[in-house]
């Protein structure tokens, strides 16, 4: 019902610049009535996190950056929804307009620079749905003008654990100047630490996100350092800078920003499969970029995603989707005569690193 009302709305949303249309897409989730999500088959069910989480569809951080509206996102069928990004202080991010639908490409191009209500306004909002079901976690980075960026991470642990399920460490958005140099060795090992002592007794899972626009070297020191840190799943990827010569829509591509959507599908893939082969098992991967159809989760599956979480394709293919991927991994699933999602992550790690989905 949700998802047809959308699909009705689109062509008007579409008219719309695309920040006003996020932001009325918001509010009218937050009018919904609360409903119950539709329960999964249990095929598609995936132990991580610390948590049963009943399918592997995530919605990725991004859509709802001021944790306004969880619990309608998860009657939309997600398995888990991960809200922010959230910055300690309030901070309005960049000037209008800072979001682009390069419609062509089914692409989006974003430098909103973490813009967030803040810390506070977030654990106000996430202690009035404390107790709810679901598996719901946050995405959190740093003041673009603190003087102690590690010291926001920890602060924003230290705030919310307790009230969400995940904590995701975002060293990745290009849209922060200096953030994603976090990801280097010594760095992420001392934001590791502080991260996870900032933890209280609740103990949320971390979650690390990384840029798909790193070498396998700096791959192979996250990896390590994670691993070493106890980190309880990574997840691969962010938005890329790269600016990929297939793209149809030239004048927006020149836009400063991260790239979502369609064209990020296979470098991002590819990033996933070349983590999976170092993980070896040790920690879960979650996949992002692209994913627009069952056929691409189950491809990211494939490559090492135990989990997948989307957000461009949902501006192209309104919320229907998520069902329809559900819908789709079990034909998958039925057609190879498998029992469970967990028998395909990873299968394909080596080919698909080499640069062929098949
Ligand atoms: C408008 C927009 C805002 C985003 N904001 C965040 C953010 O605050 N933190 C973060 O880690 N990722 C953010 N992302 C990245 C997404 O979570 C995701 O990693 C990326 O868009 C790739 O997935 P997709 O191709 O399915 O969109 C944002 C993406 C978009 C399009």
């Amino acid at each position: 019902m949700i998802a047809g009302l959308f699909s009705l709305a689109r062509p008007f949303l579409h008219a719309l610049d695309p920040e006003t249309a996020h932001q009325l897409t918001i509010r009218s989730l937050a009018l919904l009535p609360p409903v119950s999500p539709p329960s999964d088959d249990p095929r598609l069910s995936v132990r991580a996190l610390g948590r049963l989480i009943p399918n592997p569809v995530g919605l990725a951080a991004g859509f709802d950056k001021q944790c306004e509206v969880p619990d309608a996102l998860l009657s939309l069928g997600f398995g888990f929804v991960e809200l922010g990004g959230v910055v300690p202080r309030p901070q309005p991010g960049n000037p209008r307009p800072r979001v682009f639908r390069l419609e062509r490409d089914e692409a989006i191009i974003n430098r909103f620079g973490l813009n967030s209500e803040g810390l506070e306004a977030v654990r106000v909002r996430l202690l009035a749905r404390k107790g709810r079901p679901g598996v719901v976690g946050v995405n959190i980075g740093a003041n673009k003008d603190s003087g102690d960026r590690i010291g926001d991470y920890a602060a924003c642990v230290a705030a919310l654990d307790g009230l969400v399920d995940f904590l995701t460490v975002n060293v990745s958005s290009p849209n922060t100047p200096g953030l994603r140099d976090l990801q280097g060795e010594a760095f992420l090992d001392d934001l590791l630490a502080r991260v996870s002592e900032a933890r209280g007794d609740a103990r949320a899972a971390i979650v690390l996100k990384i840029a798909p626009d790193i070498g396998l070297d700096a791959l192979d020191a996250i990896v390590a350092t994670a691993l070493r840190r106890g980190v309880d799943a990574l997840t691969v990827s962010n938005t890329t800078v790269a600016r990929p010569a297939s793209l149809r829509d030239a004048a927006l591509a020149r836009e400063t920003g991260g790239l979502s959507g369609k064209p990020l599908f296979a470098p991002s893939t590819r990033l996933l499969a070349e983590a999976y082969l170092r993980v070896e098992g040790r920690m879960p991967l979650i996949g992002v970029g692209g994913v627009d159809s069952a056929e691409a989760a189950w491809t990211k599956i494939r490559a090492g995603a135990s989990l997948i979480q989307l957000y461009t394709a949902l501006v192209y293919k309104g919320p229907g989707l998520t069902a329809d991927i559900k819908r789709g991994l079990v034909r998958c699933l039925e057609a190879e005569r498998l029992n469970h999602i967990a028998d395909v992550v990873g299968r394909d790690a080596r080919t698909i690193a080499q640069g062929d989905f098949d």
